[in-house]
């Protein structure tokens, strides 16, 4: 049981790649808080783990909003009694469009969604983390060091996360909290399948209207991610096991990443 009790908040964490990640900490003996906008969303989401056996919890909490994360902060410690991971899942994507044609409040809404979201989210748990000697993964994107075609708002949003990863880890260093980036490649998540409804004849030249397939061009290893994939590069970003690693970026992307 690696996690042997420790306490881990996902934020994001009624989405796709936070219930995977929340079932695998979990079963890994973490208690698990799931943070999510929708409070109805993420009682479920915690209630369907809870019935699987596994100690999680649901709060609900706006990233973009300091005091809702200050709030949902202090309630996994005072349920948890301590803090000791981070993941801020919590994101947006942007509907294919051309820089030029991207409405400047939209553009403003997924930074403050990715970026400031992330940073409101990870200061709220620092003072927890610090006295842990605590772990924050972001989730950033294989987009963070890669350009794509009309995803202007999202790819900055990303990069910027990595960013923000790298100055957190440096400025946690010398209380040896480690923070490190996933950056997932395209994974088969509800984010997926909206952007295959709206986006699909746009995102990519081939349209399979509705299908996943059509992600699979150009990624090396021939398959979409699975969210448990992510998760558990996750899991071992957090865990003793990354005890020397911190300020960097894990790739789990089917090899896209090298291609550039
Ligand atoms: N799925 C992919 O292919 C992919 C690839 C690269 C990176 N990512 C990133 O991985 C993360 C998780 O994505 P996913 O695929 O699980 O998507 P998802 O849409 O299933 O989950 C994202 C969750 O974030 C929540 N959220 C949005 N704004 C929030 C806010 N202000 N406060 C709290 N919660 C908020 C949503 O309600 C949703 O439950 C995102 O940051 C996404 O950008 C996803």
């Amino acid at each position: 049981m690696e996690f042997n009790g420790e306490s881990i908040l996902i934020t994001g964490g009624s989405g796709g790649m936070g219930v995977s990640m929340a079932r695998r900490f979990a079963g890994s003996g973490a208690r698990v808080a799931l943070c999510d906008l929708d409070g109805g969303a993420v009682e479920k989401a915690a209630a369907e783990l809870v019935g699987e056996g596994l100690d999680v919890i649901g709060v609900a909490a706006d990233t973009t909003d300091e005091s809702s994360m200050a709030e949902a902060v202090a309630a996994v410690i005072q349920r948890f009694g301590a803090l000791n991971g981070l993941v801020t899942a919590a994101g947006i994507r942007q509907t294919a469009q051309s820089f030029l044609d991207l409405d400047l409040d939209y553009w403003k809404k997924i930074q403050e969604v990715n970026v400031t979201g992330t940073f409101i989210a990870i200061r709220a748990a620092a003072p927890a983390l610090i006295e842990s000697v605590g772990s924050i993964v972001t989730v950033a994107s294989v987009t963070a060091t890669a350009a794509r075609m009309n995803q202007s708002a999202y790819c900055t949003s990303k990069a910027a996360v990595l960013s923000l990863t790298k100055q957190v880890a440096l400025e946690l260093s010398p209380q040896r909290v480690r923070v490190n980036a996933l950056c997932p490649g395209v994974t088969a998540t509800p984010m997926i399948e909206q952007a295959v409804r709206t986006d699909g004849p746009n995102l990519l030249k081939e349209k399979v209207e509705g299908s996943l397939e059509q992600f699979r061009p150009g990624i090396p290893l021939g398959r979409l991610a699975t969210a448990d994939e992510q998760a558990a590069a996750t899991e071992f970003l957090l865990s003793a096991r990354a005890s020397f690693i911190t300020g960097t970026a894990v790739y789990v992307d089917g090899g896209v990443s090298m291609l550039g």
